[in-house]
């Protein structure tokens, strides 16, 4: 797929999502536990870090911690999604969250600009080649030293669990998300440079942590 057909094609899938995708975060207020938004939040320190949100959609990613400190810098390609963000910021009066129109693929930022690079359920809407395209981005403008923190997608818990989140997933995603699931994250962040720290489980999804 060409980088503008990508592009139209995110454009056209959250024209309509935007409208209703944070009532999707109801599925992660059953179990706090298990809950990867607060699980992301428990790996950020408050210490004026610089924290760039890649596909940061509504901001759900890094909500949990705009009240603190830190930079947020969020890059996301829709314009929809960034509407929802940027009512956020203004409504809760936010000076240290800023938003730009980017491709996570081709951001214009300097390299080792960041403390830390995280993406939220990002991922999974690229294919293999953009995806690692994307990532050796977020490792060229983190710094040496620095975290980043993946949030995606996991089949887990029970088999009805699994059942119907892969029937969820096979009726709403295309092809490759399938294969998504099944990446070896070790050996892909490796070969964009990065060290692979840990993947834990939370529900429906897993956080990969890496260092620079
Ligand atoms: C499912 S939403 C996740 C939003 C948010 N991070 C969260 O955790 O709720 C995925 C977002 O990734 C964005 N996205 C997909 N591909 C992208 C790319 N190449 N560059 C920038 N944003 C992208 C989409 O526009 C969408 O807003």
């Amino acid at each position: 797929m060409s980088k503008s057909d990508y592009k139209h094609k995110m454009q056209e899938k959250y024209r309509i999502l935007h409208q209703f995708i944070d009532l999707y975060e109801f599925i992660f207020t059953f179990n706090k536990e298990r809950n990867p938004r607060r699980a992301l939040a428990g790996r950020i320190p408050e210490n004026n870090m610089r924290i760039l949100d890649v596909c940061f959609g509504t901001g759900n990613g890094s909500i949990p911690f705009w009240d603190t400190s830190n930079i947020i810098v969020g890059v996301d390609l829709s314009f929809d999604m960034l509407a929802v963000s940027k009512k956020k910021i203004l409504r809760q009066r936010r000076r240290n969250v800023f938003i730009h129109q980017m491709d996570a693929a081709n951001m214009g930022f300097h390299d080792e600009q960041f403390d830390i690079v995280m993406v939220a359920f990002g991922l999974h809407d690229m294919e293999y080649d953009l995806m690692l395209r994307a990532l050796k981005e977020m490792q060229r403008v983190l710094r040496k030293g620095g975290r980043l923190y993946i949030l995606d997608y996991e089949e887990e818990g029970t088999l009805l669990k699994r059942l119907i989140f892969s029937l969820y997933l096979r009726i709403s995603y295309p092809q490759h998300v399938q294969e998504f699931l099944k990446y070896d994250w070790s050996q892909i962040l490796e070969s964009v440079g990065f060290r692979f720290d840990s993947a834990e489980s939370y529900t429906v999804s897993k956080l990969i942590s890496a260092t620079k």
